[in-house]
């Protein structure tokens, strides 16, 4: 077992607000490992930040007629706030434009410049006449060589994946005029990736064919099979970290480059704060790194930043990158320009309180092995028939029966029939059998785990119905309660990574000590005597308007 525990969340940039997409295939299964490892007492750095660098931001700034720090500070915010209102549990949250990111990506840069880890080329490079600008990653669109896309961009592909050069693209246009670009003279340096085949090979394709998600073990032998070239990481452009070595005038660091070093400065800051080593998460053998990202960023953390880890000698790599594939929104791809997105400080405003709803319909539809779809019917029923008819309807049950039969005081169980101890055998394994799939990266499959104990306290109380023998056999009705109440406080820290405002209410109205996932396998969870709080419904109903609504909003 792993000593701690370094994971990661890929930092988004602060071009615009997020939206489900983001959530359903980064943050949510990222936050729900985060919070398991926790609970069963890892130490864990949950770290992450904003991506504030690179042309995405320029063009958002041009397009807005403000500076780049104009638009960095706004969304900075605004994305900040959504993570905290959905209860992504980072322990640090930090930024790119931080000075001490600044100086470590230069001192990475530094280090690697000095020990011969680049090399310098100088080549034709497209040039927009009119702007009098390089045109670099997302300031160039064109046809993908690959798969023909026609709106790929100068650094990648978002449709097929592919790691381009600006020079790759069929028919060029620049984004900032539209014009076709000339070809103009420019000296970079390049992270030869072709030195670092035989390692990426060895340490992935061989070390890690058995623990990687098809998907990513995919993606890396395509380029390691199609031979890796160099790859320019620098830049000639105003908005970036500047290059920190002599001829690096007017130029800054790519922004792949320096934003997942961008993990190491958050770790940084978060260890000042903290009166600790940043240390021992980066480059202790017995760490365990984790990257979570979309399958579009792939390529830059399995190919590149592990490249240049190695490069910097004694860091660690990444025990595991469980990308996840891409989520869409009613049959079509998730969209900002067009509109097509359900934005997360929206969907606060439209469902107040529901975060825990929209985390787990995009887990339990989660996009782990292929695209998947959202669509508000989906997002009704699973609220309506597993949420409100399964989770809530139980814990009502149990809550509202101990109020009124005990006074919330939990009683002491008689003799144990048959149905009552395979319950509790059910009961006390599924801790385990949800750590395997969350050991996994199976956060769909152990969603389902976690809804059905409810599922089984459900037809527990349906099948023995205590309503009907509280008159007659008030003994049994003692031990069909009291085991209804040890599901429900299994539930209580069980729905914890998956399901956190409401486990957290869920622990309070039943006055519980927060417990440990091992604890869970322990039981009775409750004891008789103990005290329970107020009920109060976990869950509501959603009704057709509010999902005409959204539907109608759409585009
Ligand atoms: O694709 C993106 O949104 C990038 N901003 C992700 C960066 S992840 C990391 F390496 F910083
Ligand atoms: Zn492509």
């Amino acid at each position: 077992m792993s000593k701690r525990y370094t994971i990661t969340a890929a930092l988004p940039y602060t071009n615009g607000p997020i939206h489900i997409g983001h959530l359903a295939g980064v943050y949510v299964p990222a936050d729900i490992y985060a919070r398991y490892l926790r609970l069963c007492g890892k130490e864990v750095l949950f770290i992450c930040g904003s991506d504030e660098h690179g042309v995405a931001i320029s063009m958002k700034a041009k397009k807005e007629g403000v500076t780049p720090k104009e638009i960095i500070d706004k969304y900075h915010h605004i994305i900040k706030d959504s993570f905290d209102s959905f209860g992504i549990s980072f322990d640090y949250y930090g930024r790119t434009s931080s000075e001490v990111h600044h100086e470590t990506a230069q001192e990475f840069f530094k280090t690697m410049h000095d020990n011969d880890c680049f090399e310098t080329i100088t080549s034709a490079q497209l040039y927009d006449e009119k702007e009098h600008q390089f045109l670099a990653d997302r300031y160039v669109v064109g046809t993908c060589p690959k798969c023909q896309h026609t709106e790929a961009y100068g650094d990648q592909c978002e449709a097929c994946g592919s790691s381009l050069n600006a020079t790759d693209l069929i028919e060029p246009k620049s984004a900032l005029s539209g014009a076709t670009p000339s070809l103009k003279s420019t000296t970079h340096w390049y992270l030869p990736l072709n030195r670092y085949e035989e390692f990426l090979r060895e340490w992935i394709l061989e070390g890690h064919q058995k623990d990687w998600k098809p998907n990513v073990l995919g993606q890396v032998k395509s380029w390691l099979d199609d031979g890796l070239k160099p790859r320019a990481v620098t830049r000639d452009l105003a908005w970036g970290i500047p290059v920190p070595v002599a001829g690096g005038e007017n130029k800054v660091l790519y922004v792949w480059f320096d934003a997942p070093i961008g993990y190491v400065s958050a770790t940084k800051e978060w260890a000042k704060q903290n009166n600790k080593d940043w240390k021992p998460y980066w480059q202790d053998k017995e760490t365990e790194l984790v990257h979570f990202i979309g399958k579009d960023n792939i390529v830059f953390h399995c190919i590149i930043f592990p490249a240049v880890l190695k490069s910097m000698n004694d860091y660690i790599l990444p025990q595991n990158v469980p990308a996840n594939e891409f989520l869409n929104l009613e049959g079509q791809k998730l969209s900002t320009s067009k509109n097509w997105a359900v934005w997360l400080h929206e969907y606060l405003v439209d469902f107040p309180n529901k975060e825990d709803v929209l985390r787990y319909v995009l887990t339990a539809n989660a996009p782990e092995t292929k695209d998947n779809d959202f669509t508000w019917n989906d997002f009704q029923t699973r609220n309506n028939s597993e949420l409100v008819a399964i989770f809530g309807n139980f814990i009502n049950r149990v809550m509202v029966l101990m109020h009124k039969y005990y006074d919330g005081i939990v009683p002491s169980p008689h003799e144990q029939h048959e149905v009552d101890k395979q319950l509790l055998i059910q009961l006390s394994v599924a801790p385990d059998q949800i750590s395997s799939l969350l050991n996994q990266y199976k956060f769909r499959a152990a969603s389902q785990e976690m809804i059905q104990i409810a599922r089984l306290g459900n037809k527990y109380l349906a099948d023995e119905e205590p309503w009907k023998l509280i008159k007659t056999n008030p003994k049994r009705v003692a031990t069909i309660m009291f085991t209804a109440m040890q599901v429900a406080a299994s539930l209580a820290t069980l729905s914890g990574p998956f399901l956190p405002h409401i486990a957290a209410k869920l622990i309070a109205m039943m006055q519980l000590e927060e417990s440990s996932w091992e604890a869970t396998k322990e039981l009775p969870l409750i004891n008789s005597g103990h005290i329970l709080g107020k009920a109060e419904l976990l869950f509501e109903k959603i009704e057709d308007e509010a999902i005409q609504l959204q539907q109608e909003k759409l585009g």
